[in-house]
Parts: C-alpha cells; structure tokens; sequence
C-alpha cells in the first residue's frame, strides 16, 4: 500500500516542482547576482556617457538632500572631535506639515506612516544603481586619483569625521595620537611606526595601505576613473584605522535595487567585537580582512574581482592584518571611570542626567563599558514608513561615538542630536527636551 502510493504521489510532485521552477525562473529572468563581466562598449564611450549623465544625477539627489534635510553647517564651538575638528549641531532634518518635535513623538508609528512625515527615512546612495565606493572632497585633496567621472559624494564636510583623524593604539596609551595628524600612507607608516609596533603589526599595516585594484578604481574598462589604476587600500575607507565617512552598497543583498546603503564603520575598538560586518556577522578579524577583499573591493562578486585583479591574500597576511586592527584603539573618553561609566567627580551634571536616560533606554543594547552588546537587533524601522524593510543590524559600539558621524549603517542621522530624536521615535520614549540635552550631552562624554 506504501509503495503504491509513493509510486502515485512522486510523478506528481516532480510535475508540479517543474512547473513552479520555470515559471520562478520567468519571472525572475530579469534577476542576476552578478556585475556584467563582458563590457562591450570602449572605455572613451562609457566615460562620455557617464560624464553627461552626472550632472542630471547630481541634481536629483541634492534635491532630495535639500527635502530632507537643513545643511547649514552649524557647528559646536566649544566640543569637538578627539581631533579637534568641531562638532556639527543637530537636528538636522526638517519636519514636515509644520510639526514639532513633541508632536511627532506622540503620534504612533501607525500614524506616522500614515501622515508619509517620519523624518528619518533610508538614505539612498548617490547612485543606487551605479553604486560603489565615493570619496568626500577632504581626501580627494590629496587623492586626486580617487576623482570619479560619474558621480560626486553628497553630504557637506561639517558632517563628516575628521581627515585624516588620529590614531590610537592599545598597546602605547602613553602616546596618545601616533599619526601626528597625517594620513598613514604607504609611503610613512614605516617612517612613523617603526619603534613603536611589532615587526608583525608593522607588517600588518603595510598591508593595510598598500593600494590594489577596486570595482570602480583599476585598469578595466569598466572603472570610474580617467586613469587606469590600483588605487584603494583598506585604510581609504578606514582612513588611519577610523573612517573618512566614505560609502557604497550594503555587499549582503541581491538583486542590485535591494541593497542599502552603507556608511564606512570605525576600527577602533574591533578587538572587543565579537562579529562582524552589519549584517555578514563574520566571528573574527581574520575572517572579515579576507573577504573585505572581495567584498568592499569588488562588490562582493568573485567572478568580477578575478577580472579586474583582486589581492589574494595569504592566510599569514591575514593574520598579521588582523593583529594591527586588534591595536586600534577607542579614542581615550577623561570623563569615563574603569566601568565605561561617567565618573562623578569629572562629570556635568546634565550629563550625568543623560547617563541616567540612557541606562534606562539605551543600554540594553548598548551596554557599557565599549556600549555594544555584541549582538544585532532588528529596530523596525519600517513601522514609520512605506518601504522596504531593513532587518536586523549589529549594534555598533557607542564609544568614541562622536568621532564618528555621519550615524547610522547609511549615515542618514547627521548630528547625535539626530540620533537622540530617532531613537526617541524608534522606542517611543516620549523624552522631553531637556532629556534629550542631557542624552546628548552623555553620549559626547563618551
Ligand atoms: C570601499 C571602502 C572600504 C574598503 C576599501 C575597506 N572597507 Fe572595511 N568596511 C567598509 C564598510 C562599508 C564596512 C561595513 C560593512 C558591513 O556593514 O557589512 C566595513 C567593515 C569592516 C569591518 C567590520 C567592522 C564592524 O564594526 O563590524 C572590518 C574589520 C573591516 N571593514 C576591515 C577592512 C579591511 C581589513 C580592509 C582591507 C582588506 C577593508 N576593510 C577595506 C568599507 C571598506
Ligand atoms: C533594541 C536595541 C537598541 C536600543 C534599545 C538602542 N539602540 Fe542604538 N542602535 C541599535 C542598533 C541595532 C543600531 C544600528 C542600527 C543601524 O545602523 O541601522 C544602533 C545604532 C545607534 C547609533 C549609531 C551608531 C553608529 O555608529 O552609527 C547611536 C548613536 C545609537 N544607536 C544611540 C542609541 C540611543 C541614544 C539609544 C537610547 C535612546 C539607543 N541607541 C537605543 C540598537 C539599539
């Protein structure tokens, strides 16, 4: 009886499994997960193009900027950036229908939505379709070579971390910034470390700023750039082990239009992260440094990063990489006690106000002392919005935090102020806004 009806049941199965795989694969055959390999147009020809497309481009996302958002470059002038470059002042985006802070937070997420006036929508990249890695103009001055011919980067310098900002080491706390305000290039880190790290970490960052071929800056005709060239090394990105604030596509999703985009995170501090990557949750350094080569150099895409010249790197490479990532330190925080918590005898009083809202909102995801809990949540942001969902996202450590703007994994929260009025939202704390002060002014303690 068994035989008999797994006999009558299985042509079946096999029948209707056909028909779902083709008509999945019609309508999915517009789809790939792979960059053309193939380019059959010159160069001279997809650089015109391009080159006439950027400025329409340009334009409609500055549009969009402007919507969302006051660029007025305020800045405080009183605290700064471990460097020392100003912080920029928030709020940042303008609300819409006339509406106040306090009035919004006591709308639902429902309504919100409904109303089509959360602030804080995704950021889109300049180029959603075209993607890839941007350089701000701060590094473009002595980057020249990182100049694309078809699209700009968007967000005003006040916005952005300080370039080149200072290194910290784990190992000598007593020299305080090593760089001496330089970027560490591969033609000084020799010249400005030697002495201070091992032979191993030496090595490590060798490799760390030795520039190789990227998707958008190489030697196929499919690059971004006038001269054919090996241009980006891990510290373009991850300028001095922080962030220059560059961005590109989030490397998790496919098809292209499903992919975010991302904002360049920090180094500092990775050796008391347990996972990395937003979403890739990759569990050691290791790991992380050796598909970042073929990731954030080439999109993810191994069949185009062998095309254009991807770095294959040894497994002792890795490992010496990873060992000078594990040196970069936290910027150093004089208010902050042994615990990670505000000393008191070094503390405002509004900030240690703060630190009481945010022990009460804030800290069970992020958790002192580095205030991460090495682990990833989903905000659902999507409640406030029509839109596609974002899912989970790690928890970035908070240290450090106002080194680092702009926030969020595509940078869409300007300020901290910003980042307090989102979270404010996201988890319906109905703060008012002497708490929020406060909370700001804890979190640049930090
Ligand atoms: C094009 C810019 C760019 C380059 C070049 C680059 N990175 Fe990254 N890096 C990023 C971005 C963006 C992320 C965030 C990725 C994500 O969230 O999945 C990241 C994430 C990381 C992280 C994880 C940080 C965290 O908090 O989870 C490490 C570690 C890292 N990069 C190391 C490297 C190393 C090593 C290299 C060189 C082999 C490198 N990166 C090259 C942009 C870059
Ligand atoms: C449920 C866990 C959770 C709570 C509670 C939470 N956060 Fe976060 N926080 C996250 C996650 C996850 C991210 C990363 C989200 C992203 O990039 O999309 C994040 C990101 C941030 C960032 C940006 C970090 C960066 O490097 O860009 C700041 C600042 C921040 N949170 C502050 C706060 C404050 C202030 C509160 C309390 C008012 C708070 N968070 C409460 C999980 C949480």
């Amino acid at each position: 009886m068994k035989t008999k009806l797994r006999f009558i049941f299985y042509p079946e199965a096999f029948f209707i499994g056909l028909m779902v795989l083709s008509f999945s694969n019609a309508s999915f055959a517009k789809e790939t997960s792979y960059a053309p390999v193939s380019i059959t147009k010159t160069f001279a020809e997809i650089m015109k193009e391009d080159s006439q497309n950027k400025s329409a481009l340009m334009k409609k996302h500055n549009k969009l900027l402007n919507e969302r958002y006051n660029l007025s470059g305020k800045v405080d002038s009183k605290i700064t950036m471990s460097g020392g470059k100003p912080l920029p002042i928030g709020p940042t985006v303008k609300l819409k229908n006339k509406l106040t802070w306090d009035a919004l937070s006591k709308m639902s997420p429902k309504e919100i939505k409904q109303k089509s006036i959360f602030p804080y929508l995704p950021l889109p990249h300049v180029s959603p379709d075209g993607g890839g890695l941007v350089v701000a103009p701060a590094q473009l001055k002595t980057h020249p070579e990182l100049t694309r011919f078809d699209m700009e980067f968007d967000l005003p310098d006040t916005y952005l971390p300080q370039f080149p900002p200072p290194l910290y080491l784990i190992s000598r706390p007593d020299l305080g910034d090593v760089s001496g305000g330089d970027e560490i290039t591969l033609n000084n880190y020799y010249a400005m470390l030697n002495g201070i790290l091992t032979p191993f970490q030496l090595d490590g960052m060798r490799l760390l700023v030795t520039p190789v071929a990227q998707q958008q800056f190489n030697v196929t005709t499919d690059r971004k750039t006038k001269i054919a060239q090996d241009a980006v090394s891990c510290f373009t990105c991850h300028v001095n082990g922080h962030t220059s604030g560059v961005f590109h596509l989030n490397p998790d999703n496919r098809p292209q239009n499903t992919r975010f985009r991302i904002d360049t995170p920090s180094l500092r501090g990775v050796n008391i992260q347990h996972f990395f990557g937003s979403k890739r949750a990759l569990r050691s350094l290791e790991d992380f440094s050796e598909v970042e080569a073929k990731t954030a150099y080439f999109d993810g895409d191994p069949v185009i990063a062998l095309k254009k010249g991807a770095r294959r790197f040894t497994r002792e490479e890795i490992a010496a990489m990873a060992a000078m990532q594990n040196m970069i330190a936290f910027p150093p925080a004089p208010k902050l006690g042994i615990d990670g918590k505000l000393n008191p005898a070094k503390a405002t009083e509004s900030e240690l106000r703060g630190q009481k809202i945010f022990a009460d909102s804030c800290a069970s995801c992020h958790t002192p002392p580095y205030y991460t809990d090495n682990s990833a949540h989903d905000l659902q942001v999507e409640r406030f919005y029509n839109g596609r969902a974002e899912g989970l996202i790690k928890t970035f450590a908070l240290r450090g935090i106002k080194d680092s703007p702009p926030y969020l994994h595509d940078g869409r929260l300007l300020t901290l102020e910003d980042t307090v009025e989102f979270f404010n939202l996201i988890l319906e704390t109905h703060l008012n806004q002497e708490q929020k002060t406060d909370l700001v002014a804890f979190l640049q303690a930090l």
